[in-house]
């Protein structure tokens, strides 16, 4: 179906991006092989780093051409499958397009290339006293072009949303090598269809972004951040629920699991306060004058106190601030080593509903006998739902994950919930997309996607059920 990339091919791309730019070496298409999406691993054929959108046009022109398959990939941090080359063909890395263009002031505005790593960008404008809240637990590694294809989002989504509310202009090659230009230094635009919003969370299937705008925020003077111990789950599920009802909106009310947290001890080695408690919220309220960021955390300490809280931990110190989101931070990695095998999900429902969602969650886990791990932003409807093998024999894990899984998945989706929330359909979960969409909008997807890429050269086999 696709042509194989011969000698021919590889000395056309080092025509196009240097020699350097250009490896066919075991070792690296090795390393571009997978994304931190647990098992999942597909050679490309040649791996190709583009400096400029000139690049990246040539790429995508030959590649439609000669009918090769592209997969574009920033930092490689993923957790759906969106940068693995499920076909071989090309992996078109844009780490190197990692420039930060330039910090408009006048317009609270910024425009960046797409490998920029995504803490950079959050400490270069809050040097100016600027502020990019969205914030995956993997900042310090993920690249804002592919927190944008794959819709990212992070702690702070509760008060300041995600990735997409912060894109105010794009540019992007599209599969025919043609480049458009979307929105601008606008913060709003009704002037058509808005193609920006599509290109956002579509996976690198539709086109490949080579620019971004930004509008931005005025950086919040002070935060501070609760640590707060429950000794049981219903309580502490029953709390976020709570707090979003008493009218407070935090910036963050992240939820985790005793599992979650002992997991990320031993990972980092170093303890959590009360790290004996069923469940634990952190939540971080932030603001500009002390009396009020004062008054909302106390408000918050007492909803959590008056909901069976064993305790309220204050951190007001920077460094006991990173301590803790260094420890939630590094959950997702700390579960692989205690169950190397593990399936991690992100479903989402309506705030109120994540009470029913973790007692959902907890019964799937009892009818097939299988260790779930839920951490996450609750607080914003969206759990890390983490399905761990551990040491349960090959034969019962496969028959009793897909049963599982999709247990996870109806109970979301019959809360009013949908299948992600920020990490995007990929591979992993493309099977399960009728669970959540109907026919004919598949149908409009598929449609949208044969307008965009004729050929099917982007990023194939992503979020479609899989047809042969
Ligand atoms: C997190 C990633 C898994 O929130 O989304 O840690
Ligand atoms: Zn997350």
């Amino acid at each position: 179906m696709y042509k194989s990339v011969d000698d021919e091919i590889v000395g056309r791309l080092r025509d196009i991006v240097g020699d350097s730019n250009v490896s066919v070496a075991d070792e690296d298409r090795e390393t571009y092989s997978h994304d931190e999406t647990t098992g999942l691993k597909y050679l490309p054929e040649v791996v190709v780093k583009a400096t400029d959108t000139a690049q990246v046009a040539k790429i995508l022109t030959l590649a439609n051409e000669e009918k090769i398959p592209v997969t574009p990939r920033g930092g490689g941090t993923g957790l759906s499958g969106g940068a693995v080359p499920l076909f071989g063909g090309i992996l078109l890395s844009l780490e190197k397009m990692d420039r930060i263009l330039e910090i408009d002031t006048d317009n609270l505005m910024v425009t960046v290339q797409p490998g920029l790593i995504t803490g950079n960008l959050q400490r270069e404008v809050e040097r100016h006293g600027l502020f990019y809240p969205p914030d995956p637990a993997s900042l310090d590694s993920c690249s804002i072009g592919g927190n944008i294809a794959e819709g990212a989002g992070g702690p702070r989504a509760v008060k300041y949303g995600v990735t997409k509310d912060y894109v105010c202009g794009l540019e992007a090659v599209l599969p025919s090598g043609e480049v458009i230009r979307m929105g601008g230094k606008i913060v709003k635009n009704a002037t058509g269809y808005n193609l920006m919003d599509l290109l956002i969370g579509s996976e690198g299937t539709l086109a490949v972004i080579t620019e971004i705008t930004f509008r931005l925020l005025l950086l919040p003077k002070l935060k501070v951040d609760l640590l707060v111990p429950f000794n049981d789950l219903d309580s502490a599920a029953a709390t976020v629920s709570e707090i979003i009802r008493n009218r407070v909106v935090p910036t963050t009310i992240e939820f985790m699991e005793k599992e979650a947290i002992k997991a990320s001890e031993r990972f980092l080695g170093k303890q959590v306060p009360f790290d004996n408690a069923e469940a634990h919220l952190l939540i971080e309220v932030d603001g500009n004058r002390k009396e009020d960021v004062e008054s909302e955390y106390e408000t918050v300490g007492e909803i959590c106190l008056d909901n069976g809280a064993a305790d309220v931990l204050v951190a007001d110190s920077s460094t006991s601030q990173e301590r803790l989101w260094e420890a939630r931070r590094a959950i997702t990695e700390a579960l692989e080593h205690m169950s190397p095998v593990i399936v991690k999900e992100d479903v989402v429902v309506p705030r109120s509903q994540i009470p029913a969602l973790l007692k959902g969650i907890r019964e799937t886990s009892e009818r097939y006998s299988i260790s779930i791990v839920n951490f996450g932003h609750a607080g914003d409807g969206n759990v890390h739902v983490n399905i761990l093998k551990r040491d349960m024999p090959d034969e019962e894990w496969s028959s009793a994950l897909p049963k599982a899984l999709k247990g996870v998945f109806e109970t979301a989706i019959s809360l009013g919930g949908m299948l992600s929330g920020e990490h995007g359909i990929g591979i992993v979960k493309r099977d399960y997309l009728p669970l959540a969409l109907d026919d004919p909008q598949i149908e409009l997807m598929r449609g949208i996607k044969k307008t965009f890429d004729p050929n099917n050269i982007l990023n194939p086999g992503k979020i479609f059920p899989y047809s042969g």
